[in-house]
């Protein structure tokens, strides 16, 4: 019950990660609000956490790429719940291509729903926390977003963006007593089985080699309920309240040992 009466907006909250922090906040007594594009399964994530309790979980509609969609939902959520102390913000998508021919089309996606959409939530979730001069917003980077990335061009810089947003809000907001963190994962989820899918057995050779060989604990991505969850409600908690600015990976040591 760490987070007991917490009032918590979790976006992407339909599958992997997203879905796994509704379930870690909502059992740690929070009342939560997840949102996603997918309405079917983001219902029913919210509906499964609320029968296992002890907190609640709801779930609204919301694209984050489009200011409207995200500041109705926000201010929706936030009248639903009293008010607002924690964003995490995982909703993301990714797609392949090469630093050669990767597509206009595909460069703007990347960066409306990554970029823009964190800068859209972020925003929205600042406006309801800083009158009470308290708040967690959890944004979700990528060693993709440190290092060369061969397949993956867009995503890789979108994720860099990320990160110069993170310590820049909260550089700025620090001053409200909001709080702006973000995790570099490695966990196992809908994304990573994709990403995987795509390639050929040459491609999956270089993949361990690029990712799995390096997570010094067991070369293998983590769980989104155990080796995730228990960290998203540390950020989302008190005892994290020194911690600003920085960018965490919860990857198994991959960041640091590749
Ligand atoms: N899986 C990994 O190992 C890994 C590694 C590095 C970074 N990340 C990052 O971690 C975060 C979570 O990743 P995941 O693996 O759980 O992804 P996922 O694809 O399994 O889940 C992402 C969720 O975001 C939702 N979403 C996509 N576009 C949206 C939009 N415009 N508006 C609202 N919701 C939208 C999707 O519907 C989905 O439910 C992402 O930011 C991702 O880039 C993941």
């Amino acid at each position: 019950m760490e987070l007991k009466d917490y009032k918590i907006i979790v976006t992407g909250s339909a599958r992997g990660m997203g879905a796994a922090t509704v379930r870690a906040y909502v059992a740690a007594g929070a009342q939560v609000v997840g949102m996603d594009v997918a309405r079917e399964l983001g219902e029913q994530v919210a509906a499964d956490a609320t029968e296992n309790g002890p907190g609640t979980a709801t779930f609204l509609t919301a694209d984050i790429a489009d200011a409207d969609s995200v500041n109705h939902a926000f201010d929706a959520a936030a009248q639903a719940l009293g008010g607002l102390d924690v964003l995490a913000h995982p909703a993301a998508i990714q797609r392949s291509g090469d630093a050669a021919s990767v597509t206009v089309d595909d460069w703007d996606l990347m960066m409306a729903v990554n970029v823009r959409g964190t800068m859209l939530t972020n925003q929205a979730a600042h406006r309801l926390m800083a009158p009470k001069k308290r708040g967690s917003i959890i944004n979700f980077g990528s060693v993709s977003g440190l290092r060369s990335e061969p397949v993956a061009p867009a995503y890789s810089a979108s994720k860099g963006a990320v990160h110069s947003w993170t310590r820049t809000a909260a550089g700025a907001w620090g001053a409200d007593g909001v709080r702006v963190n973000a995790i570099l994962p490695a966990i196992a989820t809908p994304m990573y089985d994709e990403a995987i899918a795509r390639l050929d057995e040459e491609g999956r050779t270089a993949h361990f080699w690029q990712n799995e060989q390096s997570i010094a604990l067991g070369q293998k991505y983590g769980d989104p309920d155990h080796d995730l969850g228990p960290v998203m409600v540390f950020l989302a908690s008190e005892a994290s309240r020194f911690i600003t600015g920085q960018l965490i990976p919860v990857d198994g040591g991959q960041t640091s040992v590749r």
